[in-house]
């Protein structure tokens, strides 16, 4: 009776190897990318790359252990949650009211240190922002609402 759990979960594990969702990879930059639509210094896009467009823009760089399933479908949840919830190339398609919401949003979840997720940055150690990367952040989300 075990043998037989562990083969059909051995199964199920190889065909799910071969379903894989969708790469969030679209590498043409949109007119509704906020870089159109705001002005946004050098240092601010650096970090915000590094730190949170992998789940809030239209381009993943994804880890190799994205090949590995159901890895990808985790992550692809939180990229389609991220994206939902605030998507850097598509942030000039949001009305001024939502933009400016979004920009508050952003410096709450900085303050609170919700942003990145902790997840990701037990991985991306570049990810973790310091105190002068986050006053960066802030200052221009503050000076752009
Ligand atoms: C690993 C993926 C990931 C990374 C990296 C990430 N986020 Fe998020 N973010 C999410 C998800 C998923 C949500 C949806 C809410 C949730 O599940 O917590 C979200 C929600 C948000 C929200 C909306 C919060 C709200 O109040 O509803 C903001 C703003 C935000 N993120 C900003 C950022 C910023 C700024 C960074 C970079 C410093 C960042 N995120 C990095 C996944 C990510």
């Amino acid at each position: 009776m075990k043998k037989k759990i562990l083969l059909v979960v051995a199964i199920v594990l190889i065909v799910i190897q071969f379903i894989h969702p969708t790469k969030n990879q679209q590498t043409n930059i949109l007119d509704s990318d906020i870089t159109k639509v705001r002005s946004v210094p050098d240092d601010v896009q650096q970090l915000l790359k590094t730190a949170c467009y992998d789940c809030h823009s239209n381009n993943t760089v994804y880890p190799w252990y994205n090949n590995i399933q159901p890895v990808a479908w985790w992550l692809n949840k939180h990229v389609n949650n991220g994206k939902k919830q605030l998507n850097f190339s598509e942030f000039g398609a949001y009305d001024e009211k939502k933009a400016k919401h979004k920009l508050h949003e952003l410096v709450e979840t900085l303050e609170k240190n919700e942003m990145p997720l902790f997840s990701y940055t037990i991985i991306h150690k570049d990810a973790k922002l310091n105190d002068a990367q986050k006053k960066i952040i802030i200052d221009w989300a503050k000076a752009n609402q």
